[in-house]
């Protein structure tokens, strides 16, 4: 999922670059509206996820068709739909600050979201579930780590 999840954000990223300068100044927006824009974001970025899982399903069962149709809906989900509502959200802010931002994400999948998550699989008796929740906590340490190493360089001017 991490090469999926790669794809995805390198995606999005085209197609932010190609929306060029927001079209809506994001500070002024109303909360509410900054909610259900992130709320939309996260949707779009798992309708994507899922609907390239569903093709990559198609293709193996012989269904190109379906297949084509799972595409090209998962391009327009990221590329357009959250491509547009990052923009008029301002998701993307200097390198330094979504640097911070990504750390954040992955140390609180790192150090608590994951490992609760695999206490509960391991009460409950999901073994296999629990041991994958510990090996993808491990990737999201290495995810900190270099995010961190980056922060770091890019303050020394590097
Ligand atoms: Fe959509
Ligand atoms: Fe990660």
């Amino acid at each position: 999922m991490t090469i999926i999840r790669n794809l995805l954000v390198a995606g999005a990223l085209v197609g932010a670059s190609l929306a060029g300068a927001p079209a809506f100044a994001a500070e002024t927006l109303n909360p509410q509206t900054q909610k259900n824009l992130d709320a939309a974001m996260h949707g779009e970025a798992f309708a994507n996820l899922k609907y390239q899982a569903y093709a990559e399903h198609a293709r193996k069962s012989g269904h190109p068709e379906i297949a084509k149709l799972f595409d090209e809906s998962a391009n327009v989900e990221a590329n357009e739909h959250f491509a547009r509502e990052a923009d008029a959200l301002g998701l993307a802010k200097t390198d330094e600050a979504n640097l911070l931002d990504a750390m954040a994400g992955e140390h609180y999948e790192n150090t608590e979201m994951y490992v609760n998550f695999a206490k509960q699989a391991d009460a409950v008796g999901d073994k296999k579930v629990a041991e994958l929740f510990r090996q993808i906590a491990a990737d999201e340490g290495d995810h900190y780590a270099a995010y961190k190493a980056a922060a770091e360089k890019l303050r020394a001017g590097k």
